[in-house]
């Protein structure tokens, strides 16, 4: 999997005002109509149960400026300040979408299938948006700027 090139996303949820996130690049497109997307988390993260009893996610796509973020939402020791220093806003579901992502995916969960150490949260897409800027891209086990530039729209 280290010679896999991927995106970095932050997945986000909330319950009862609480915020939750971690970093995660287990995330693809399963269906365009109805648009479905995926992703695997560990059981063991600390979001696991908030997506199963909060049905809802949202994928922040992250953009290269945002190796901070996606090193705090990776990191156990930072679980109470992870949006301290992080601007957010509420997506239709409600879960966060974090300020200056490339692009983020809000979904109500439609199904979970359990695969190991793992489930795979299947998302039905409600809501997205997209902003102009580079990725922020994962290879090796080490963060990339994969020198790749996007507009807006
Ligand atoms: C680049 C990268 C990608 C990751 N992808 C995933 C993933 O897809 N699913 C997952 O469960 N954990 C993934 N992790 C690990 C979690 O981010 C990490 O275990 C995090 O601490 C879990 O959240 P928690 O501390 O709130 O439990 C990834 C970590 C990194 C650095």
């Amino acid at each position: 999997m280290r010679r896999f090139p991927t995106g970095v996303t932050i997945v986000t949820t909330v319950d009862e005002g609480t915020l939750y996130g971690f970093t995660a690049n287990a995330f693809t497109s399963v269906s365009a109509d109805p648009p479905m997307v995926l992703i695997c988390v560990n059981r063991e993260a600390s979001a696991h149960p908030i997506i199963s009893r909060s049905s809802i996610f949202c994928v922040n796509i992250l953009s290269s400026t945002q190796t901070e973020i996606a090193k705090r939402f990776a990191d156990r020791a930072r679980r109470a300040d992870r949006f301290s220093e992080v601007s957010t806003h509420a997506a239709i579901t409600g879960a966060p979408v974090i300020d200056g992502c490339l692009a983020y995916v809000d979904c109500r969960l439609a199904e979970e299938h359990t695969a190991g150490t793992h489930t795979v949260f299947i998302g039905e897409v409600l809501g997205s948006g997209a902003n102009a800027g580079s990725p922020l891209g994962y290879f090796d086990a080490d963060y990339r700027d994969f020198g790749l530039e996007v507009g807006a729209g």
